[in-house]
C-alpha cells in the first residue's frame, strides 16, 4: 500500500498536534490502516517559530493555495481557521485538484459547508470533519457510524466548552458574567472575535453540522436559533438552582411536522441529569435514536491533543479507503420557531 501523503495548512494548537501525533504513533499509524502517513508539506502565516515540535522532512509553503495544490498532497488538512478567505480558497482549491479534504473548521462549514460539498462530490473528493464539532468528543462518527441503523429522533449538546466554564463558575464562584468573561479571557479561552463564544454562533455552528448529519438535510445555520449567555445574571442562577436546576447554553435540533428545529439558546437543565452535571470548559453531546434510546458522549471540546485526535479520525478514516461525504440532503427547515428557554433533556 502506497502511503497516504498529508499538506497540513495551519500550524496553531490543532496542526501542531496532529504533526505531534503522526511523529509519536508512526508505527501504530500503520498498524491501524496498513499504510504510512505521512506529511508532505506544511504552511503557516510565520515560517521561523518554534511551535515545539520538529518540522523536519516537511516541505514549506507560504501559500496555503499552493500547498492544496500540489501533486504529492492526498489530503489537504485545513486548520487554519476563519469562515473565509485563504482558509476557504485553499479548501476551494484542494477541491478542484481532486483531493480529500480533513477541516476542523465549524465556521466555515457551517457557511459554506454545502457548496463544498456538493463541489467535492462533483468532483469525488470528501470532506471529513470530525474535529468541528465538540472537539475531540467522536459526535459524527457516533452518528454515522455507530448509529447508523437509528432513525435519528433528537441530538442535543453542550458544546462550547468556554460559555460551559463562564457559566459553571458563575455558580461556583458567585461572580457576575463580566467578572468570568475577564477570567476566561486572561485564561486564553476566548475566540479571537469573543461573540463567537458568548453569543452562542461557534456552538450553533457546530449544531447546524450535527443536525445536517443527524437529518440527512443541508447545513443551515441560519435556521439556528441563537440566543448567547451574555444576560445570564447570578439572580437567574440562583432561581434555576433552588428549583433543582442549572442554565447551560444548549444545543437542540430535531425533526419537527414543520422541518427541522434547530436551537442554541440557554436552557434550563435537571441538575441531576447528565447535562445538569456537566463541568467546566467540558463538552457534552447527547444522541438519541428509534432503537438507541440515547447516548450520551462527555468529553474535551477543545485543546491541542482533543482536537488533533478527531483530525486524525479522519485521516484514518481515509487511510483506510473510507471515504463517505457526510453531508446532508436538501433541507425542510424551520425559519420563525419561537426561542424556547427550557428544554426536557
Ligand atoms: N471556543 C471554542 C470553545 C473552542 O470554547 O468550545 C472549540 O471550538
Amino acid at each position: 500500500n502506497h502511503p497516504l501523503r498529508l499538506g497540513i495548512a495551519g500550524l496553531g494548537t490543532v496542526g501542531v498536534g496532529v504533526v505531534k501525533i503522526i511523529r509519536k504513533h508512526a508505527q501504530l499509524l500503520e498498524q491501524r490502516t496498513g499504510r504510512k502517513i505521512v506529511i508532505s508539506a506544511v504552511s503557516a502565516r510565520t515560517r521561523d517559530k518554534d511551535r515545539g515540535v520538529s518540522l523536519s522532512g516537511y516541505d514549506w509553503e507560504d501559500d496555503p493555495v499552493a500547498l492544496a495544490k500540489r501533486d504529492d498532497v492526498d489530503v489537504f488538512v485545513e486548520v487554519m481557521g476563519g469562515s473565509d478567505g485563504p482558509a476557504k480558497a485553499a479548501t476551494e482549491a484542494a477541491i478542484a485538484a481532486g483531493k480529500d479534504v480533513v477541516t476542523a473548521n465549524k465556521a466555515m462549514l457551517a457557511l459554506h459547508g454545502q457548496t463544498l460539498a456538493e463541489t467535492a462530490e462533483e468532483k469525488g473528493t470528501v470532506i471529513r470533519f470530525e474535529a468541528a464539532v465538540a472537539g475531540g468528543i467522536p459526535a459524527v462518527k457516533a452518528l454515522t457510524e455507530g448509529l447508523a441503523g437509528n432513525e435519528i429522533t433528537r441530538v442535543m449538546g453542550v458544546m462550547n466548552g468556554t460559555c460551559n466554564y463562564i457559566l459553571t463558575r458563575m455558580e461556583a464562584t458567585g461572580q457576575g458574567y463580566n467578572a468570568l468573561f475577564d477570567e476566561a479571557d486572561k485564561l486564553g479561552y476566548l475566540e479571537a472575535d469573543p461573540n463567537l463564544d458568548v453569543g452562542g454562533i461557534d456552538a450553533g455552528h457546530k449544531l447546524a453540522l450535527l443536525a445536517s448529519i443527524a437529518f440527512g438535510t443541508k447545513v443551515s445555520f441560519d435556521n439556528v436559533v441563537l440566543e448567547g449567555i451574555q444576560r445570564i445574571s447570578l439572580d437567574d442562577i440562583t432561581r434555576a438552582a433552588d428549583m433543582g436546576f442549572r442554565i447551560k447554553l444548549l444545543g437542540v435540533a430535531q425533526m419537527t411536522a414543520r422541518g427541522l428545529e434547530q436551537r442554541m439558546t440557554p436552557c434550563l437543565v435537571p441538575t441531576l441529569s447528565p447535562l445538569g452535571q456537566l463541568e467546566g470548559g467540558t463538552n457534552m453531546v447527547v444522541l438519541e435514536g428509534d432503537s438507541i434510546e440515547q447516548i450520551v458522549l462527555r468529553g474535551p471540546g477543545a485543546g491541542e491533543g482533543p482536537t488533533a485526535s478527531a483530525v486524525m479520525s479522519d485521516i484514518t478514516d481515509i487511510a483506510r479507503g473510507i471515504r463517505v461525504s457526510t453531508f446532508g440532503q436538501p433541507a425542510k427547515t424551520l425559519t420563525n420557531a419561537p426561542p424556547s428557554r427550557s428544554a426536557t433533556p
